[in-house]
């Protein structure tokens, strides 16, 4: 194994079972404890505007207890870095965030958003936190990130997820190519979106990608194998892979 790479737990989907009744029960937070205990090397939470999962409680007992950084994850509006400066995380990984989508459909558009984000941007860092654009792999928002002074990119695995045969093939090239220009650049490379046992390989396997957050795939297989061993096979999948 060359250097190792980060797995960060995202427990949104937890959250997404326990509000389906109304009641408080399953707990991200034990959840999140857990997946500590199985080999994560940080904890990821999506506080969505809806509150369609993780909710402002979720947070702040995330960040009270948690013995790795909590990774805050959120739409680039003045309500959520007000949330997240008041939450003091590791770190904040900026998203698109539209309220009618499944989840979160594509990246941010680093390139368009242009000085609405760069602010934002500012903000997080000036309250000493680290932060990072989930982007699509592609050039022009590498190049944005920089200019907006972010130190870290998240690249978008979702279509590379769900693209098969030779289309997988171009987008795995794609993200290769983004992870190389973001290391050239001097960005912090991390990846995520979709990522199952099955795919996560190619994508562990390159060697400037530094952490990834994976999340949906492992609450559903916590119901068939419980959630320390689901983590613990898909950390193991990541280091076969380095
Ligand atoms: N990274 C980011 C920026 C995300 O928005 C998400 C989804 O919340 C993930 C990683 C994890 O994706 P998944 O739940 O599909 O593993």
């Amino acid at each position: 194994m060359t250097n190792r790479l980060r797995l960060g737990v995202n427990v949104d989907h937890v959250a997404t079972v326990r509000n389906a009744r109304g009641v408080g029960y399953p707990d991200p937070v034990r959840a999140a404890l857990l997946a500590c205990e199985a080999g994560a090397d940080g904890i990821t939470a999506h506080l969505r505007e809806d509150r369609r999962h993780i909710r402002d409680e979720d947070m702040r007992r995330l960040k009270e207890v948690l013995p790795v950084p909590l990774n805050f994850e959120m739409a680039p509006t003045d309500a959520m870095v007000e949330i997240a400066s008041a939450t003091a995380p590791h770190a904040v990984c900026l998203v698109p965030e539209r309220r009618e989508e499944l989840t979160t459909e594509g990246g941010l558009d680093a390139a368009g958003l242009g000085s609405a984000l760069g602010s934002r941007v500012e903000a997080l860092a000036a309250a000493g936190i680290r932060v990072s654009l989930f982007v699509e792999p592609a050039p022009e928002q590498l190049h944005a990130a920089v200019a907006l002074g972010a130190p870290v990119v998240e690249l978008h695995t979702g279509r590379y997820c769900e693209l098969v045969g030779r289309e997988r093939q171009a987008e795995l090239e794609r993200i290769h190519a983004a992870a190389a220009l973001a290391s050239e650049l001097g960005l912090e490379c991390h990846a995520g979106h979709g990522l199952t046992y099955d795919n996560v390989g190619p994508i562990a396997a390159i060697g400037t990608v530094v952490e990834l957050n994976i999340g949906h795939f492992l609450v559903g297989e916590a119901i068939f194998v419980g959630f320390v061993e689901a983590v613990r096979r898909m950390r193991a999948a990541m280091d076969r892979s380095r």
